[in-house]
């Protein structure tokens, strides 16, 4: 990590009540997001990804119980009161998500959202604001900013939809953003082009980046750590280029088998699939899937990460050398 940990989570535990009992969504999550890094958060479908951020931001429904610790720069999150919620979202945490279109009013001026987003957290006059949201949609490489201000969203293609909703997210320089499954919508050239605007993101203002997908193609291309995470918990962590090149836990070698290669073969899904969160199974929630599973795998608590050669792994066989360390899966 290179710069000051701006994001701190401390086993982060989110639970919904239902008519069936608590869907255990998150379990207990640990990360740190420092200055000036894209942490990618990887993990299949239904792994808490989006609830542990969502929840984190006060943005789920209130059947959602939140309980651990979620700071920013020290401000703790967790049962915040909802007038400092709202001055931190947008303000020091932004967050952008697959679907722009969603997010933007039909019927505003892209300008005008901006604008809006700006005034929202900031005194500031509204031709000064609207020169600064010119500017932002020049700094996400829109062409002809100004022009493109006047503009509808349904006049912008879903690749500068996205470009417009990190310009409003970076509108009042968060210290962290999020962004949400951010390329799933869009093709790949147009995909490659919205990672280039986060990492320019990343490198000019210095904005701490979580960058959450159920792609690695898209976090091995920007991130600069990794955290893996399975039934509501991470499975390894480590830098992206440890992460690809000595993956310690089966669960990770099992994602990396099920990433298309270059060459179009290798593309073996992991089989079966995750865990009901309403009756999660005692120990390692992949053991059921893992083809390394012994009988310790499926008792006592979930393990959790320690260090294996490079990486952190919450795999109890690696941890105890049962496991060789796979290099360059
Ligand atoms: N409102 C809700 N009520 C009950 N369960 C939910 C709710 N929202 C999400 N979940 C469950 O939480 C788990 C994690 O979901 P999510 O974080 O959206 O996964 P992903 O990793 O794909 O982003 C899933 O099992 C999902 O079904
Ligand atoms: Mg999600």
């Amino acid at each position: 990590m290179s710069g000051e940990v701006v994001l701190s989570l401390r086993d982060f535990r989110v639970s919904f009540s239902t008519l069936l009992g608590p869907v255990q969504a998150v379990r207990g999550v640990d990360l740190d997001v420092a200055a000036g890094e894209i942490v990618g958060v990887v993990g299949e479908s239904g792994s808490g990804k989006s609830v542990t951020f969502l929840g984190m931001m006060g943005l789920l429904p209130k059947s959602a119980k939140i309980e651990g610790s979620a700071t920013v720069r020290g401000t703790e999150l967790v049962g915040a009161k909802p007038k400092l919620m709202r001055q931190v979202r947008g303000k020091r945490v932004a967050m952008i998500f697959q679907d722009p279109l969603s997010a933007l009013n039909p019927t505003h001026k892209i300008g005008n959202q901006i604008v809006e987003m700006i005034r929202a957290h900031q005194s500031m006059p509204k031709d000064a604001a609207m020169r600064r949201a010119i500017e932002l949609l020049d700094v996400v490489g829109i062409p002809q900013p100004d022009q493109r201000a006047r503009q509808y969203p349904h006049e912008f293609s879903g690749g500068m939809r996205q470009r417009v909703m990190i310009a409003m997210a970076i509108a009042n320089d968060p210290e962290v953003l999020i962004a949400d499954e951010p390329t799933t919508a869009l093709d790949v050239t147009v995909q490659a082009q919205i990672l280039e605007v986060l990492q320019r993101i990343q490198r000019d203002l210095g904005t701490a980046i979580v960058l959450i997908t159920h792609d690695l193609g898209v976090v091995a291309r920007v991130a600069d750590r990794v955290q893996v995470m399975y039934a509501g918990r991470a499975a390894e962590r480590g830098t992206v280029d440890d992460i690809f090149a000595h993956s310690v836990h089966p669960y990770t070698r099992g994602l990396m088998a099920s990433l298309p290669s270059v060459s179009g073969e290798r593309l073996i899904p992991i089989p079966g699939a995750p865990p009901n969160m309403l009756n999660p199974p005692p120990g390692c929630a992949f053991a059921p899937r893992c083809i390394h599973a012994v009988d310790k795998c499926r008792t006592g608590a979930p393990p959790s990460l320690a260090q294996v050669g490079s990486n952190e792994t919450a795999c109890v066989r690696a941890q105890d050398n049962e496991l060789e360390v796979i290099t360059g899966v």
